[in-house]
């Protein structure tokens, strides 16, 4: 079972104990847990999920964006200052979360859609993240945007709990690789992707330095 398959079983799992739907649902052997530890450990699961697989992939992601814009890269490497402002817009350009589950919990219309109590919705941040009333020429990669408004941490209640590690973690790491490897470039071609909708992340990424 590859990482992205746990991780996304791991998702579904926790998505259905959120709905308090029976475990055996899933059919994926999930030991049974006393109620009270189930709170910790979901705690823990999804602390696990969401403050690892989503970090790795940024950067990662941002390593694929700054190496088809070779521009953007050497503007880095020169003014590292622009490194907050380039991490926001990798998170809005190809951000890890793409899409998030979300219940309904009262009548609501979204669009010409009428969404009622208890409905299941799967809105794409990626698909606002590229909203052309928002953004400026959304397809384009421009590490100086200014605002930048991206959902790519959700939005509301449960805006990400570890956005400001996942900024400085970014951040370290990408002023890292300019100050260290300078040079570094994607080895071969297009990379392979993890076929996941919840997940956007590279399954490997070779590099020459
Ligand atoms: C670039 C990295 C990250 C991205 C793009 C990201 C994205 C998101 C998104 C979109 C949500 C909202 C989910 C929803 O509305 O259903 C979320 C929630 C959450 N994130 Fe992150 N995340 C990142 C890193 C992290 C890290 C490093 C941690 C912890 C160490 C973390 C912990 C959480 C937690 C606990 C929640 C749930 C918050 C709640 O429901 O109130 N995330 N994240």
């Amino acid at each position: 079972m590859t990482s992205v398959t746990r991780v996304s079983l791991l998702l579904a799992y926790l998505a259905f104990i959120s709905l308090g739907l029976p475990d055996s649902l899933l059919g994926v052997g999930w030991p049974s847990v006393s109620a009270d530890l189930r709170v910790p450990l979901d705690a823990v699961g999804l602390l696990l999920v969401a403050g690892t697989e989503t970090t790795t992939n940024v950067i990662a992601n941002g390593l694929v964006a700054l190496s088809a814009h070779p521009e953007a890269k050497y503007a880095l490497c020169a003014d590292p200052s622009e490194i907050p402002a380039a991490v926001e817009e990798i998170l809005r350009y190809d951000g890890p979360v793409p899409a998030v589950v979300k219940v309904c919990t009262e009548e609501s219309v979204l669009g010409d859609r009428r969404i009622r109590p208890g409905e299941m919705v799967f809105p794409f941040l990626s698909s606002a993240n590229r909203d052309p009333a928002q953004f400026l020429d959304p397809e384009r990669l421009d590490i100086t945007r200014r605002p930048n408004r991206h959902l790519a941490f959700g939005y509301g209640i449960h805006f990400c709990l570890g956005a400001p590690l996942a900024r400085l973690e970014s951040e370290i790491a990408a002023t890292r690789l300019a100050e260290r490897l300078p040079r570094i470039r994607l080895k071969g071609g297009e990379p392979e992707w993890h076929d996941s909708l919840i997940l956007r992340g590279v399954k490997s990424l070779p590099v020459a330095l």
